[in-house]
Formats: C-alpha cells, structure tokens, sequence
C-alpha cells in the first residue's frame, strides 16, 4: 500500500473517542484547540486483521478467565526471530499489563530502598518516575548532543555507576526521545560496563519496530552473540508498533533462571490479574498478519518525517532537528529562534500545538520538544505551516526592534 492508498483506509478523526491524546487536551493543557502530537499513539487503526480478530472474539459473547494460548507464544516468538534475530524460548515469557508497570515492579523486585538506579537522559519521563516514586536514588547520565546527533557519554556512565553503588540501569532501545537506534558497539559497550559492576539491565525495547533509518535494531540480549543475556530483563509489547497501548499486553523476557525466580517471587505479590483476552486476541492477529502493515506504516512515518525536516531546514535553518533512525518522534530543538522560557506559549499558543516539551526527558533539555509523527501527514503539514510562519513572524518582529 503507498502513503496515500494507507492513510485513505487507515487514517481516522479521534475526536469524541476518550481519546488522551485529542479528548483531554483541555484538561492537559488548558485548550482543546490545538493538533495533538504528544502522546505516543497513532491516527491510524490497527491492521485490518486485527480489528477481524477482535470482531470474532467478540461475537461468540464470552469474557471470562482465559490462559495463553500456544498460538500467541508462537506468534510473538515467530516475530521476534523473523523481525529480530532473536529466539526466545517459551519459559522465558511473562506478562504484563504494559511496560510502565512492569518498570515499576522491576525496580521494586531488583533494588531496596534508597539503591541507586541509572538512567540515560534525555528519556521518556515514567523512567525517571519509576525510580523517584519508588523511593530510590535516580542517577541520570547525559547523552552527548553534538548538533542534535546524540552519543552516549560512556565514561560519565561508567563513573556514575562506580561513584553511586548503581543497582539497576534502565535501557531506552531505540530511544525515546532522541530517536537513536544503538548501534551493536554502542550496546556492547554499556552493556559491558553494567557487567563489570554488576548493574542489572532492564532494557525497554518497546519501540523495537519502529526502525525507519539504516541502522539495525539489536536486541539487547543478542548483542555479540548473546554475552549479556545473563545480566538481562528485556520488555517489549505489540502497542506502539500496532497502536494496541490502550489494550493493556506487554511482554516480560527473562532468560536466566535466577532472575525470573526472583521475578516471580515478586510478581505473586503484585500481579494477580489474568491476561487480557482482546489483548492477546489483538496481538496475536498482529504479529501474526501485521507485517504489510508495519511496512507503510514506516512509510508514513519516514514521509511525515522528511517533510519536517526539508522544509524546516530551508525555511527555519536554526531549528536543530535530530536524525531519526527509530520511533516516530521527532526531537526539536527550538532554541536558535526561541527563548528556552518561552517555548510553551511559541509551540501551544502561538503555533496550535500540544508536544511533549523537552524538560520532562531531562532538566537540561529546556527549549527542546517532541514531536509525534505517526500521524495523517495533514497535521504534520499543519505543523510545519504554524512553525515557520511563527519563525517567521519572530524573526521579523525583532529585526523590527
Ligand atoms: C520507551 C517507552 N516505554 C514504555 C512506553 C509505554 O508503555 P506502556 O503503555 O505499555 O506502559 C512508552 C510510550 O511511549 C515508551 O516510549
């Protein structure tokens, strides 16, 4: 399907569905006006396959207690071997009812009170959440930005680390917001040094099909033939690849055995719920039909993208945007134009949009924002208008100054 024939059959108005992303603008930043293009969802319905799935589920009438089923554990471990080089076994597998939660248990089964956990910032904000609500000392180590291309500061990593006593390291993979798809060099490395000072990694892989540049996405328990899968907690989940998140199923992959029986002794006190069945149901269909799918999909995403990013570069040469190699958010840095102070009333009032501002990925990260682009490419147009007529606009009434 071309760009046009999916957004024809895909793309969909939100508005009026309890949607978050466009249904509590009000409520999120004070006007419902605006384009949403916060939030990590999407415009586009889930695959056809998907919503067929759901539908016969649904007209045999029966909700009740379900287990999961062979059929889903071949399905996702078919997809991680096809799409990912990865082959997980059955035993590895648990659930969740999304990844924010299961990030939450892990910091409570993996670290006491008052332990150190590490992140690598800017990152998506419930990372920082899980650890400060929970109690423990949040370490951050800055990515380097070197003209909005970002790299991991390896040494300040490592001496974090050394200096805090670091229990836990929570791994973004690709990254959310910078757009980074790690190399396997870039793994090796941080992976290496969580090793060498026993830091146990949780790596959130949940936008691990989003790839939209050329480098390949490496499973963190894959990298260099499969050396730190010992040290190793990966989730992921069909939601963002999909647009599944508002049903709730994520999985779990834990390969050593020491770990998945702490895991589980924890999990007993925590999660009594039983699977979600349209969840399953809904994923199931997905990996198992959602391929051509995915493939315009990325399509979209890459268009909406380089829309962006030409026709910011020739009409607004100072935004510094950020490469984007995986996920489907663009990261902005507004500064060359705006004030770091002001960029909220330039990006909400002036410019009609509600993003994501950069402070909530890291405190220094003030006059950046974040920009959704798996959306009908209309609104990423209508972005790109409001922003260089907004440049615009600034620019000529300070030169009038
Ligand atoms: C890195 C990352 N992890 C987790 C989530 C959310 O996961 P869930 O909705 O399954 O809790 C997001 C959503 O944007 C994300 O970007």
């Amino acid at each position: 399907m071309n760009i046009k024939e999916f957004c024809d059959k895909y793309s969909i108005d939100r508005l009026g569905t309890n949607s978050l992303k466009w249904d509590a603008l009000d409520k999120r930043y004070g006007d419902k006006r605006l384009i949403a293009m916060w939030v990590a969802d999407m415009e586009f319905k889930t695959p056809q396959a998907v919503i067929e799935a759901m539908k016969k589920r649904i007209e045999h009438g029966i909700f009740g207690y379900s287990y999961v089923p062979m059929s889903y554990y071949d399905a996702f471990i078919n997809w991680e071997k096809n799409e990912h080089n990865y082959e997980v076994n059955k035993e590895w597998i648990r659930f969740s009812t999304g990844v924010v939660i299961a990030l939450y248990w892990f910091v409570n089964a993996f670290t006491k009170p008052d332990d150190s956990v590490i992140i690598i910032t800017p990152v998506y904000y419930p990372f920082h959440n899980a650890v400060k609500d929970n109690g423990r000392k949040l370490i951050t180590s800055e990515l380097i930005n070197t003209d909005g291309v970002y790299t991991i500061d390896f040494d300040n990593f490592e001496k974090n680390i050394i200096e805090n006593n670091v229990k836990l390291f929570i791994q973004c993979s690709p990254h959310n917001p910078v757009g980074r798809v790690w190399t396997e060099k870039e793994l090796d490395k941080l992976l290496s040094i969580c090793k060498k000072h026993n830091v146990l990694v949780v790596s959130d892989e949940i936008h691990q099909d989003i790839i939209v540049g050329k480098n390949i996405q490496f499973p963190a328990a894959i990298v260099s033939g499969g050396k730190y899968a010992d040290n190793l907690i990966t989730v992921t989940a069909p939601s963002k690849t999909f647009n599944l998140a508002g049903l709730l199923n994520s999985q779990i992959i834990i390969s050593n055995e020491k770990i998945m029986a702490k895991y589980d002794a924890y999990a007993k006190t925590v999660n009594k719920t039983e699977v979600n069945i349209m969840g399953l149901t809904a994923a199931e269909a997905a990996y198992n039909h959602g391929k051509e799918w995915l493939n315009s999909l990325l399509d979209v995403i890459r268009y909406n993208y380089n829309y962006l990013k030409t026709n910011l570069n020739e009409k607004a040469p100072k935004i510094i945007i950020t490469p984007l190699e995986g996920t489907y958010l663009a990261w902005l840095d507004l500064r060359g134009y705006v004030d770091p102070k002001d960029t909220k009333t330039f990006i909400q009032d002036k410019c009609r949009l509600a993003v994501d501002l950069g402070e909530i990925f890291s405190e220094n990260c003030k006059g950046f924002v974040r920009l959704n682009m798996a959306t009908d490419p209309k609104y990423v147009e209508m972005a790109v208008y409001n922003i260089i007529r907004n440049i615009t606009l600034l620019e000529n009434s300070e030169f009038e100054h």
